[in-house]
């Protein structure tokens, strides 16, 4: 029997609110799904909570661009993660969202805790400024030439060329990202977290065993190089919460992104009969905490996040599991060739509990690395879920169903087989609770072979031939069948969709004790197709799917209007933003004497008139607009026409002739209104 009942909180990293998630993320979502299936399984209580991190300067400009607000585009974002999360099987109690009244609260409850005690201070710095965009620059959104080796366009803060860093001051002829303009210096008062005061505490607690010894010892280093107060302040404009008492000034985005990890189980608990959030986050709590993470932000969770959590009185993690990233085909995920694959790409393709099962295969409690190679993939996939584990069942089940009633024997062959089984969950246990997957796997996979031997040995399509054999191979198909049960047990925190339609099947509910018994005498359902192999066709049909060309390839029809009349040069957002597009009464209409094209509008614009010849003669009589509204480019500059000055132009839309429309708006406009 496990031990007793555990209360376990787990967290995944908050994915960023400006990307879809792909294929690395799902490496760190699926390793923390895993482990909490195998918590609950064994009947240990084990929450887990997720959320999208919405704040910062990229979510910020990544909503301007689209035209957008951040609150708009972090909800949209929010739910799409979600949703690719769950059909990947993905199952956390709550997923939240970083913009929250909860996180708000718990932000400044830690914040206001931790300048009460004396650990915030503040310095004016200097910073790089954008002057036309007016906003100061991250490292990343300043690119220049690169001080050390003259390579041109280098970010802000490392040179691809030559790997030098440097401070973004540095770079020759710097650019702002944002803008184009040239940054400038300038003055502001930052707010710090007085970090170096906690370095005993973050020593002892490296030690503790709360992490990897790999990850501890490269910590080391932080430490021989000595603290520096933490920088926790971001000047406006910032998407993010303001800091208390400090109009303008932010709260830096990872300041309350791992709060989030606590907001996101605030609101769970809210809506939880029973579930108390002190008893998770006081300083003598007696729940376990667990974050998932990947190696590139151990610094954030391994040393600002607990002392954080010390100086605002609240418990630290457990434990912070540190896993590697991804890599496919031995490669960094690349958008150009493919490699860059989002989670709902690979689910418009492929079945998403190969990659569970790939994953899981690869995974370890170390930080390295983890190559997806699709060919290796597509083998283990297909030789070991469908080739061992599934056809266990795909053998023994037919004929359990056609010849004897559907029912397993009542007789168990082979106790010492059945019993290597049982014995083979304590170590399969521990290698989950360790989050040695691999070993899990390779334990499993190697108890199926076991038992395919037992099929292949007894062979039960020759002995259902013989009259005199009957309840021999009633006996086999029976063991078969529950070998295949308990090899779904141990399989199930892996694989749960394989394993709900094994329940099915098998007409039992599987726990982790359910591995502990056999089943006898007991009715079992029609056999279906429990997993397809994976189609090679399909993983690169995926692949193609994945590449962003930079280049439009589309082939155009010769006929298609874009053939003749190509699509102008992109411009930016901040270009279209200056148009300035007004509602406008046509307050006059009338021909122009010896122009056949145009007529001349009077434009109201509520205050203001405005001449405006328009093209629009073959379509319109001048009394049939009159009086009617419709929309006018209001900021364009004045232009002297033969019959007189033209101060703007209206919309039309159509090929021409008879077929042009002007826009009309709703007939509750207001003249002089501006059109978004
Ligand atoms: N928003 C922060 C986390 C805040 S947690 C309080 C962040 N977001 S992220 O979207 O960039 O990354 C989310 C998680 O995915 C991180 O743990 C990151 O390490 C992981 N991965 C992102 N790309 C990855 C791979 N290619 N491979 C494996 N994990 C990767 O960081
Ligand atoms: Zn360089």
């Amino acid at each position: 029997m496990p031990e007793q009942t555990r209360k376990i909180l787990v967290t995944s990293a908050l994915p960023y609110a400006n990307g879809s998630i792909h294929l690395g993320h799902l490496l760190e979502h699926i390793q923390t799904d895993i482990w909490t299936r195998f918590q609950r399984m064994r009947g240990h209580s084990c929450y887990s909570v997720c959320a999208d991190d919405a704040h910062g300067t990229p979510v910020m400009l990544k909503a301007q661009q689209l035209g957008i607000t951040p609150e708009q585009m972090v909800a949209q974002t929010r739910d799409e993660h979600h949703q690719d999360l769950i059909d990947f099987g993905v199952n956390y109690d709550n997923y939240h969202v970083t913009h929250s009244d909860e996180n708000k609260e718990l932000c400044e409850l830690v914040y206001n805790r931790l300048n009460d005690a004396g650990f915030i201070s503040k310095r004016v710095i200097s910073q790089l400024y954008d002057p036309e965009k007016e906003m100061f620059l991250p490292d990343r959104f300043v690119q220049g030439t690169c001080p050390k080796c003259d390579a041109e366009d280098q970010n802000g803060d490392s040179c691809d060329v030559c790997s030098a860093t440097y401070d973004p001051t540095e770079l020759k002829n710097p650019r702002s990202v944002v803008s184009g303009a040239e940054p400038v210096l300038r003055d502001s008062e930052h707010y710090f977290f007085d970090l170096p005061q906690f370095q005993d505490m973050l020593q002892d607690w490296l030690q503790s065993g709360a992490i990897q010894p790999e990850i501890a010892n490269k910590l080391k280093e932080w430490f021989e190089e000595g603290m520096q107060q933490w920088d926790i302040s971001r000047d406006a404009p910032y998407f993010g919460f303001e800091i208390p008492n400090a109009p303008g000034k932010f709260f830096y985005v990872w300041v309350d992104a791992p709060v989030g990890y606590m907001a996101s189980f605030k609101n769970l608990c809210d809506k939880t009969d029973g579930l108390n959030f002190d008893e998770y986050w006081n300083k003598d709590s007696d729940a376990e905490l667990y974050h998932f993470i990947g190696k590139d932000i151990t610094y954030f969770h391994c040393l600002f996040w607990p002392a954080m959590l010390e100086g605002a009185g609240f418990r630290k993690p457990t434990g912070v599991n540190v896993h590697g990233f991804v890599t496919v085909n031995g490669a960094k995920m690349s958008k150009s060739k493919g490699t860059f694959i989002k989670g709902r790409t690979y689910l418009d393709h492929l079945n998403p509990e190969y990659l569970r099962y790939y994953f899981a295969s690869k995974l370890s409690d170390a930080v390295s690395d983890i190559d997806l190679n699709f060919e290796d993939f597509a083998q283990k996939v297909n030789s070991d879920l469908v080739g061992k584990v599934v056809n266990i069942a795909s053998r023994c089940a037919s004929f359990i169903t056609k010849r004897f009633d559907g029912k397993l024997s009542n007789n168990v062959l082979e106790p010492e087989l059945v019993a290597e089984f049982h014995q083979a969950q304590a170590s399969i246990a521990e290698a989950f609770e360790k989050r040695q997957y691999h070993k899990a796997v390779r334990e499993i996979m190697a108890l199926a072979d076991k038992a395919n031997q037992f099929i292949d040995t007894n062979a039960p399509w020759v002995t259902i031939k013989d009259e005199s054999k009957q309840q021999f191979t009633h006996d086999v198909c029976s063991l078969g069948i529950n070998l295949f049960r308990i090899l779904v047990v141990y399989l199930k925190p892996v694989v749960p969709i394989l394993a709900s339609q094994s329940e099915t099947f098998l007409n039992d509910e599987l726990n982790w004790e359910s591995s502990q018994s056999v089943l006898t005498d007991h009715p079992i359902n029609k056999f279906k197709a429990l997993m397809q192999r994976v189609d090679m066709d399909k993983v690169n049909a995926m692949i193609e799917d994945s590449k962003e060309n930079l280049e439009p390839t589309v082939q155009l029809d010769p006929n298609s209007p874009l053939a003749k009349d190509p699509i102008a040069e992109t411009i930016s957002f901040e270009d279209f933003a200056k148009i300035d597009l007004r509602i406008a009464r046509i307050a006059k209409a009338e021909h122009v004497e010896k122009a056949d094209k145009l007529l001349r509008l009077e434009l109201d614009l509520g205050g203001e008139t405005r001449q405006v010849f328009a093209g629009i003669k073959s379509a319109y009589k001048p009394e049939d607009i009159e009086g009617k509204l419709t929309v006018m480019v209001a900021n364009l500059a004045p232009r002297k026409m033969r019959f007189g000055m033209s101060e703007g132009m209206v919309l039309a839309a159509g090929p021409g002739g008879e077929e042009l429309w002007i826009l009309q708006p709703h007939e509750g406009a207001q003249p002089g209104m501006k059109v978004k």
